[in-house]
């Protein structure tokens, strides 16, 4: 059985593949948080490949905290760009296939339609600019990649948008959100539900059939900050009051058009996508079940 090593599983990404694994007959998952695999330390992550004989690896592990980057640049791009680097070049001289996790935050001022994975890139922020730096280095390293972006993750459990939104109306806050920035929110679930049907397809199959390179994953829809706010405080049970803002009002330094376009994620891999408010749907029920 070939071993899928899921780097930062403590984040919200990892708990959901965790979460969403079923026992299948083609390979095992090593989930290894933060404090037991650094991706920042090579030596460590070669001996865990050689120690387990790793096939797959899913990175998730990432420095995420985008306001914060502008600070701490450094940092952020260790982890985002070099150490990517680095697990693209243990992938290559290990025969291993890599997902790794980019982001909408790539693009820059786009023109008001869904970006295509080879569309110009040009991120607004350090987070952006290390993610891409990222992806470069795993496109120039590894032979058997997919770089799978994504966008607005959220779900029941952990520190999101979502459960953002769940504490703030039960404080009855009074939420102003952007309504000027689009994009498409993802279910974390739905993402890491679609990762295993790739790495089970890819198991099965010839691998030649699922070529590597950037695909996009969010889900279906279209939706601002505002509209994305306001569908999660009606399907509260404490419900709030949210108010449009303008970017510029607020000060935020993000895409103002992040819509991803999806098409070669579906025509390669063939799975289905589910609409972003279906999945909302299913978010409250599991949330109020919890
Ligand atoms: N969340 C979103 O809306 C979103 C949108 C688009 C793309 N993405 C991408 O999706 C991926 C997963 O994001 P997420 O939401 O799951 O992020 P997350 O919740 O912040 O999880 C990232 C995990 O990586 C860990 N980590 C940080 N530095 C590490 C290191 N040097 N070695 C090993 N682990 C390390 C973090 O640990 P600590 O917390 O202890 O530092 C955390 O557990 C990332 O690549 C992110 O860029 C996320």
């Amino acid at each position: 059985m070939s071993v899928v090593l899921v780097t930062g599983s403590e984040g919200q990404l990892g708990v959901a593949l965790e979460a969403t694994f079923k026992a299948r007959p083609f390979f095992v998952p090593l989930f290894c948080s933060k404090s037991m695999l650094d991706i920042t330390d090579g030596d460590q992550i070669e001996a865990c490949i050689k120690t387990h004989s790793v096939q797959y690896i899913i990175n998730c592990a990432a420095y995420t905290n985008v306001q914060r980057a502008e600070q701490e640049a450094a940092t952020c791009f260790k982890v985002n760009s070099l150490a990517v680097g680095c697990l693209a070049a243990l992938a290559e001289k290990y025969g291993i296939v890599l997902f790794h996790i980019s982001t909408d935050y790539v693009f820059g001022l786009t023109k008001g339609r869904p970006l295509s994975p080879n569309d110009p890139t040009d991120p607004l922020n350090q987070y952006g600019q290390s993610k891409r730096a990222g992806e470069q280095m795993v496109v120039a390293r590894a032979t058997h990649f997919y770089i799978i972006r994504t966008a607005w993750l959220y779900g029941e459990k952990g520190d999101n948008f979502f459960t953002k939104m769940v504490a703030w109306a039960q404080k009855g806050d009074v939420i102003e959100m952007v309504d000027d920035q689009i994009g498409s929110p993802t279910y974390v679930y739905d993402l890491a539900t679609a990762i295993w049907e790739i790495v089970e397809k890819i198991a099965k199959n010839n691998l030649a059939d699922y070529p590597s390179g950037i695909y996009h994953y969010t889900n279906e829809g279209v939706a601002s900050w505002y509209d994305f706010a306001y569908a999660i405080a009606t399907a509260l049970p404490n419900r709030c009051a949210v108010i449009p803002r303008s970017s510029a009002a607020v000060g935020l330094k993000r895409p103002y058009y992040s819509v991803l376009n999806k098409s070669s994620f579906r025509s390669v891999f063939q799975i289905k996508i589910p609409h972003w408010q279906d999945s909302l749907s299913l978010c409250v029920t599991k949330w109020k079940n919890q």
